[in-house]
């Protein structure tokens, strides 16, 4: 693998891409309250096609799923407009882009939702913290409610909806959210899921969620390598945490890695252990590396043979031509924080390429 560098051409599944370079999914909170992604979305992504893949913001599959302030969903024919006009723009700049399905699961408030069901979780165990809201500020999360083992199917089929909409709406294939603390990990984690029915309890149990979504999300998609998975192992955000990450993941990993998906994305938090070792020879797919990289350690990383692409999230944000300045040596542009999740334009569409 001496030769491989984030300038390699590589290959997802159905098509090439033009280096090794992968936008993380980002959100950045720029649609309307009844979840449209504005005009200014197509042009954000647009600006950023040069990277080997795009992978979007999270993307709520139905209303339940929102939990954030001024979140996308791709549920109702104004949504799946918007988001045809964002696969447009960047198709017609030569970039490629999938769609990443974030459901919240407990991490959520009614303020910032337009549907007003409550929150749906594995088991009814609120989130520790808080979350931004417009209209009130810092507020506790709402407090979840329990799925019905015969609710389940239904919850798999927004996915299913949510993949057929992504395929209409024109983009290249779909991610499944199941980082973060969000709904699939809440399925995964043992202080999440204290489940006794078939998604509880043994990891086999708990891994059962986020295999079937994924068996339902490639059929939906007419094709299991149209599809990706992210997870962040031990990643403790949004309150989650797991008695054994280790087990967990490897089982999960083991049971989703011959199903011939497009690639698996894993997101290090920390230094020890090495999820990227641990977790590489049990997949059979594209290897997706994110987590603090820089140039120097993406391509260390390509070169060792440790992954197949390194993901880059907020260098994105403003650098829109982060692989043109990574293969000229160019500066690159300090994230700003301040705009990363407001501020309409400025911060978002308002950075300079070369
Ligand atoms: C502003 C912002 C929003 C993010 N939103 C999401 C998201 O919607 N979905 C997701 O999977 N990760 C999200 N992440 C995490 C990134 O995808 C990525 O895993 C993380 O930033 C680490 O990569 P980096 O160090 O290159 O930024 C977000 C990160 C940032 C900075």
């Amino acid at each position: 693998m001496a030769d491989v560098n984030l300038f390699t051409p590589g290959r997802i599944d159905g098509f090439d891409t033009k280096n090794r370079i992968v936008m993380a999914p980002m959100t950045r909170c720029r649609a309307d309250a009844q979840g449209v992604p504005t005009d200014i979305v197509a042009e954000y992504y647009a600006q950023r096609a040069a990277a080997g893949l795009i992978i979007t913001e999270g993307i709520a599959p139905s209303a339940v799923g929102l939990g954030y302030a001024r979140t996308p969903a791709i549920e109702s024919p104004a949504q799946v407009a918007a988001w045809k006009k964002v696969t447009g723009a960047v198709h017609a700049k030569g970039g490629r882009i999938f769609a990443q399905f974030m459901h919240v699961g407990r991490i959520g408030h009614s303020a910032n939702r337009y549907t007003k069901t409550p929150l749906v979780a594995p088991s009814a165990v609120k989130a520790a913290g808080q979350m931004w809201t417009d209209a009130m500020q810092m507020q506790d999360y709402d407090a979840p409610r329990e799925l019905a083992l015969h609710e389940i199917p239904g919850v798999v089929e927004e996915y299913v909806a949510a993949t057929k909409n992504a395929i209409a709406a024109g983009f290249d294939g779909v991610e499944l959210h199941s980082a973060s603390g969000y709904l699939p990990m809440q399925f995964l984690s043992s202080n999440t899921n204290l489940r006794t029915d078939a998604y509880g309890g043994h990891v086999h149990n708990r891994v059962k969620f986020v295999v079937e979504v994924l068996e339902a999300m490639a059929k939906a998609a007419g094709s299991v390598d149209k599809v990706g998975i992210k997870i962040s192992p031990a990643m403790p955000f949004n309150d989650i945490s797991d008695a054994n990450p280790v087990e967990t993941y490897t089982t999960l990993v083991k049971a989703i890695g011959n199903m011939g998906l497009a690639y698996l994305h894993v997101l290090q938090s920390a230094p020890e252990p090495s999820y990227f070792q641990m977790l590489r020879p049990l997949f059979k797919g594209r290897f997706f590396a994110g987590g603090g990289f820089t140039k120097e350690s993406g391509d260390a990383l390509l070169r060792s043979g440790g992954a197949d692409f390194i993901v880059y999230g907020k260098l994105f944000t403003s650098n829109p031509d982060l692989p043109a300045r990574f293969e000229k040596g160019a500066p690159l542009v300090d994230p700003d924080p301040n705009t990363f999740y407001a501020g309409a334009e400025q911060g978002y569409i308002t950075y300079a390429s070369l």
